[in-house]
């Protein structure tokens, strides 16, 4: 049961619109919180790399209409959740997406991209297979380009997560909202989503990183970093690198 829940988790949850649905307010700060850190400028080139269903898209939105959004992802299910987001907003000229496993190959040409985001697309791949990603964001980043990367910690806490969403929530004033995610959506995301994401990390099936560890493989791998910060109720690290 485990391993069916594991092998169909991403794919249940974009499809259904769950993981939209369920994704707690601190992980949408996680992603404000990245492209605020991201270099200003006009028609940027951004891969988003393990997109999933685009949660990114609104948030970039103001940049996008000036630029170029490409978002890749294995699953299908994530990119046609994705594809739904550039309705709106008048960006859906300037969006792209492809399928593309990114431990193999993301099929973009060489130095064609000035920002590359990977927000908690890492964590799920095999620490062998991790240097394949870094060597695929390396060909395609061009020289001055940005990467930014967000990947959970060891002290990932879903209780922490949910802690930190409810506050957030409830100080938008919109006291409504608040309470429907305080009583009905959050049980859910804990109980379904961040618990079981904890499970997985404890149990060492996806990984966690200390934010200098992180550091350290971003520049084992080629980068050098510029920043980093705990965001994500400190459960996760982000760092900006080039
Ligand atoms: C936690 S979701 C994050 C999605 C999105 N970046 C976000 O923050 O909402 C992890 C995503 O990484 C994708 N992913 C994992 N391994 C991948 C691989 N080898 N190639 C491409 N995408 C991958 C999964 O399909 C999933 O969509």
């Amino acid at each position: 049961m485990a391993s069916f829940y594991s092998r169909f988790y991403w794919r249940i949850g974009f499809g259904s619109r769950l993981y939209d649905l369920l994704t707690p307010e601190s992980y949408v700060e996680s992603m404000r919180r990245l492209v605020e850190c991201l270099p200003a400028g006009k028609n940027t080139i951004f891969l988003d790399a393990g997109c999933g269903s685009g949660g990114l898209i609104n948030i970039l939105k103001h940049r996008i209409q000036n630029g170029v959004y490409v978002g890749t992802d294995m699953l299908l299910e994530g990119l046609l959740s994705a594809q739904k987001k550039t309705d709106a907003g008048n960006i859906s000229n300037n969006v792209y997406f492809a399928q593309a496993d990114f431990t193999y190959s993301i099929p973009l040409k060489n130095n064609s991209v000035d920002i590359i985001i990977a927000h908690f697309s890492i964590y799920t791949v095999p620490q062998e297979k991790r240097g394949n990603i870094y060597r695929e964001f390396r060909r395609l980043l061009r020289e001055g380009g940005t990467l930014a990367v967000v990947e959970p910690l060891p002290e990932y806490s879903a209780r922490r997560i949910v802690k930190d969403s409810i506050r957030r929530v409830s100080a938008k004033n919109e006291d409504i909202a608040a309470w429907i995610k305080k009583l009905f959506v959050y049980p859910l995301t804990y109980q379904f989503g961040l618990k079981f994401i904890e499970r997985q990390l404890r149990n060492g099936v996806w990984l966690t990183s200390k934010s200098e560890v992180l550091c350290a493989e971003l520049r084992e791998n080629g980068f050098s970093v510029k920043h980093s910060e705990v965001v994500y109720a400190d459960s996760a690290t982000l760092v900006i690198a080039g």
